[in-house]
């Protein structure tokens, strides 16, 4: 069975399928990462303005272009409008501030960060109340800030435009105004989202999959906060199982089984050996009873790790897309 490695996007561009993400690590490590990423043959990589990396991303990136503009075009660079930037007059100002500090010429895939809102405060991408809650603008109009995302594109800046951390009605009300490139949203084992992933179908939304492999930094980091346990999807029986009998890694399995579901995904590691053995995914194929064990893992909503709780307060934002 043979799955394509890319999707194919408006005006012959293509997404890899499986792309490079970058949360969560150090400028020095980050572009050491990214050097041995292109080494492995990533393309794709994933940054947002809200990861405060652009700049480490981005000379890393261009050491590798070295000023050869068809080596720039073998590449395909995602980054984020932040939620302090999600109202119309703000949107031009941080899609300049994220091309300056990549140093690049344009962007392959700009997209909405998050559907909630911050306030706009200078030199403050997370600002924050005195009790430590968000200062949350609540008036976002989301197809407003879409309208004027998608105007962006008129500049030649940047190639594609879409949507993230979206529900399915959210979706279906941006695509009555215009079909995003793509919605980037949760997706693994335990957080399948079969309904929002044959929404996002129906509606020709390509899906690419974040913390494919369970984002095991931010599930530590909430768990010493809350308590609350959350699974290693990496040592779950099912996949430990279904990896051995491939002779392949748990990782591995979680990224096929996301690719053979129809999505991209976009692992995120600092290792150089884990960074090749996440894009060696395209030379065995999971059977059918394989993908249904796996299919029976999801733990629908329970699953959800990403779920904002980190930033106390947007859970009353009107567009908070993971209301229960
Ligand atoms: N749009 C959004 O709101 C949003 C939210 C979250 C994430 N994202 C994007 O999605 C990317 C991926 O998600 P994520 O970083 O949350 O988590 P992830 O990719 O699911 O998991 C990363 C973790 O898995 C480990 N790991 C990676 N490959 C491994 C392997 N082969 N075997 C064992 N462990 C492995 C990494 O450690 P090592 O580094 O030590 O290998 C790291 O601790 C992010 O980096 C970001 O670009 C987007």
């Amino acid at each position: 069975m043979s799955i394509p490695e890319y999707f194919e996007l408006e005006g012959g561009d293509r997404m890899p399928r499986i792309g490079f993400g970058t949360w969560q690590a150090s400028d020095e490590v980050l572009e050491k990462a990214v050097e041995a990423a292109l080494e492995a043959g990533y393309r794709h990589f994933d940054t947002a303005r809200a990861y405060e990396n652009e700049p480490a991303l981005g000379r890393a990136l261009n050491r590798w272009i070295a000023g050869d503009a068809a080596r720039r075009k073998q590449l395909f660079v995602t980054t984020k409008l932040p939620p302090g930037g999600n109202r119309p007059e703000s949107v031009q100002e941080y899609f300049d501030a994220s091309l300056r500090d990549l140093n690049l010429e344009y962007i392959d895939l700009y997209l909405i960060h998050t559907p909630f809102a911050f306030q706009h405060v200078p030199g403050d991408l997370h600002p924050k109340n005195p009790d430590g809650s968000m200062k949350v603008d609540h008036s976002t109009n989301l197809l407003e800030l879409w309208k004027t995302v998608l105007k962006l594109k008129e500049s030649g800046r940047v190639r594609h435009v879409g949507v993230s951390n979206l529900n399915a009605e959210q979706l279906s009300r941006v695509c009555s105004v215009a079909r995003p490139a793509c919605l980037q949203v949760e997706v693994h084992a335990l957080c399948q989202q079969p309904a929002l992933a044959a929404a996002a179908r129906e509606l020709g939304v390509p899906i690419v999959a974040y913390s494919p492999l369970g984002s095991k930094a931010l599930a530590d980091s909430l768990s010493a906060k809350t308590g609350r346990e959350y699974p290693d999807l990496l040592q779950l029986p099912a996949v430990v199982r279904i990896a051995q009998a491939h002779g392949r890694t748990p990782a591995q399995v979680l990224l096929r089984h996301t690719l053979q579901r129809g999505l991209a995904a976009i692992p995120k590691s600092t290792n150089p050996t884990r960074i090749k053995q996440n894009i060696s995914v395209w030379d065995f194929v999971l059977s059918e009873s394989d993908m249904r064990e796996l299919a029976a893992l999801d733990r629908g909503e329970n699953g959800r790790i990403c779920d904002f709780s980190f930033f106390g307060g947007v859970q009353d934002h009107p567009e908070f897309p993971f209301k229960k």
